[in-house]
């Protein structure tokens, strides 16, 4: 049995982990931060009870992790810190619009992938929350490539996939595209298909939705395999689905796991989220 400094419920058998008893809103010593992140490999997902967290603490707490990324598309950024990124589906009178902020987020992704650097770890405080629907899920990655057969493992090592902002907007929604300087600031990029996660040692799988097509292949056989890879990723005792209370917080490590928002009404119903995006390594 390991040991804690902060009481842990696992959340499903294979992922997830609530931490209770922690203060988020002060500063951490080095000892009691090791033991987070400790925990942030061990589970993959860490959820933390609801209480007050001020956009600054955020940002102080997602430093601890590593550098925070300032996210291309500037109109999110959140009470005039560059490094919050806040979705709301609010109008200005503080009313539901009915237009969802984001529908790029309700299919399975892994923040930041489009980028050469790629996210570590992503923390969303949810300041509110709808009433149905509007979840995150995550499914393990690790998993998802400890379940391919040696077929499947012979056939996409060494495999390196694009993974292009433009290309997952484009193809959900169309709405609110990248402007030509945006596109400019963020070429597609490639990175492997199976990686090695740089602290724990452990090949998972790295696609999902900013995934457009393989390096080498003709693009729409390259299409049909991420496809059917995002597909078999996806397994029901290897995911675990958040339901929503305000004033939560959610800490996800990017590198090996994909998530998703699932729909709300967003035209009576009001969700508001503000996150930081921690950005990780070059994957290998
Ligand atoms: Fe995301």
């Amino acid at each position: 049995m390991e040991s804690w400094p902060f009481a842990v419920r696992p959340l499903t058998a294979s992922l997830g982990a609530e931490l209770s008893g922690l203060r988020l809103d002060a500063d951490m010593d080095e000892a009691l931060f090791r033991a987070v992140y400790r925990a942030f490999l061990r589970f993959q997902v860490l959820l933390f009870p609801p209480q007050d967290l001020a956009p600054e603490r955020q940002v102080a707490l997602a430093r601890r992790f590593g550098e925070v990324q300032v996210h291309v598309m500037n109109q999110y950024h959140a009470d005039g810190y560059p490094e919050l990124y806040r979705l709301s589906n609010l109008d200005e009178n503080g009313r539901p619009s009915g237009r969802h902020p984001d529908k790029g987020t309700l299919a399975w992704h892994t923040d930041g992938s489009w980028q050469r650097v790629t996210g570590q770890a992503t923390i969303i405080y949810g300041e509110v929350m709808p009433e149905q629907g509007g979840e995150t899920h995550f499914c393990d990655m690790y998993g998802a490539y400890e379940r391919l057969d040696e077929a499947w493992k012979r056939r996409i090592a060494g495999l390196r996939a694009v993974h292009n902002l433009d290309f997952s907007r484009k193809r959900r929604h169309g709405e609110d595209p990248l402007t030509e300087a945006q596109r400019r600031a963020r070429p597609p990029v490639d990175h492997p298909v199976v990686r090695t996660h740089p602290d724990t040692g452990r090949k998972c799988l790295y696609l999902g939705d900013h995934a457009e097509t393989i390096v080498g292949m003709p693009y729409e056989e390259g299409r049909l395999l991420i496809e059917e890879l995002n597909a078999l990723a996806v397994h029901a005792d290897l995911t675990y689905e958040h339901r929503w209370r305000a004033r939560e917080l959610l800490i996800w490590d990017n590198r090996c796991v994909m998530h998703r928002a699932t729909p709300y009404d967003a035209a009576t119903q009001a969700r508001v989220i503000r996150r930081a995006t921690v950005l990780g390594e070059v994957p290998a």
